[in-house]
């Protein structure tokens, strides 16, 4: 299993990033947030950008904005592995997938607790991941959406139909507890679990 992790909820972000930098984690979750898809609102890009200067780890931004076509060309310029926007986002969805991948970065499709897992069958085929909200989308700490199991497999056995070569992923309130509800998943992305804690190399050793 892999791991990313988010630093929504951390006090010092420069130094979780190092601590997180020192740890075998796979990706860093980033997480952005308009105040108009969701309520919060996290820095502006000029901030964020300079998450690169305290890890070297290749990043797994999450978009939560209403149009991600605003957003996706700043944050191509930094390390991304994956650039991910909401199919519930008010843009057109494949224009948007066209947009990450023109950047040669992959590109993944997040969904909503509450969202219908077909509307995502038009993109299967140009989509390189699938993120599985297991909260609402808005702030961390939330606890884990029990549903969300029924959900990967939904997701898993579509994939598996289509025989597409798609990687999910799973977000929000995951734990050692947790990380048993998500089989099928492929990377699990976690925040409050790793940063709340005193040593993130055991928890993250935890997840895997
Ligand atoms: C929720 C964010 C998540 C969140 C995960 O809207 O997308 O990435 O930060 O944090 P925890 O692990 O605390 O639920
Ligand atoms: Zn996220």
């Amino acid at each position: 299993m892999k791991v990313s992790g988010s630093f929504l909820s951390s006090k010092n972000i420069p130094q979780d990033l190092e601590k997180l930098n020192d740890t075998d984690i796979d990706y860093i979750h980033v997480d952005v947030m308009d105040g108009k898809f969701v309520k919060n609102k996290t820095m502006p890009f000029s901030e964020m950008r300079h998450i690169s200067e305290y890890t070297s780890k290749r990043l797994d931004v999450h978009l939560m904005v209403k149009e991600p076509s605003k957003y996706i060309p700043m944050y191509a310029e930094l390390n991304c592995e994956y650039i991910t926007f909401h199919i519930e986002s008010v843009e057109d969805i494949k224009k948007n997938i066209d947009m990450v991948k023109s950047y040669s970065i992959k590109c993944g499709i997040a969904i909503s607790p509450d969202t219908k897992i077909s509307t995502l069958i038009p993109y299967l085929p140009d989509i390189d991941l699938i993120l599985v909200m297991s909260v609402v989308p808005g702030k961390g700490g939330q606890s884990f959406i029990e549903e969300t199991t029924n959900r990967i497999n939904e997701i898993r056995d579509l994939i598996n139909e289509y025989n597409l070569d798609i990687v999910i992923n799973v977000d929000g309130g995951i734990n050692d507890d947790t990380k048993d509800k998500c089989f099928g998943a492929d990377i699990l992305t976690a925040g409050s679990y790793i940063v709340k804690s005193s040593n993130f190399q055991e928890k993250i050793s935890s997840l895997r």
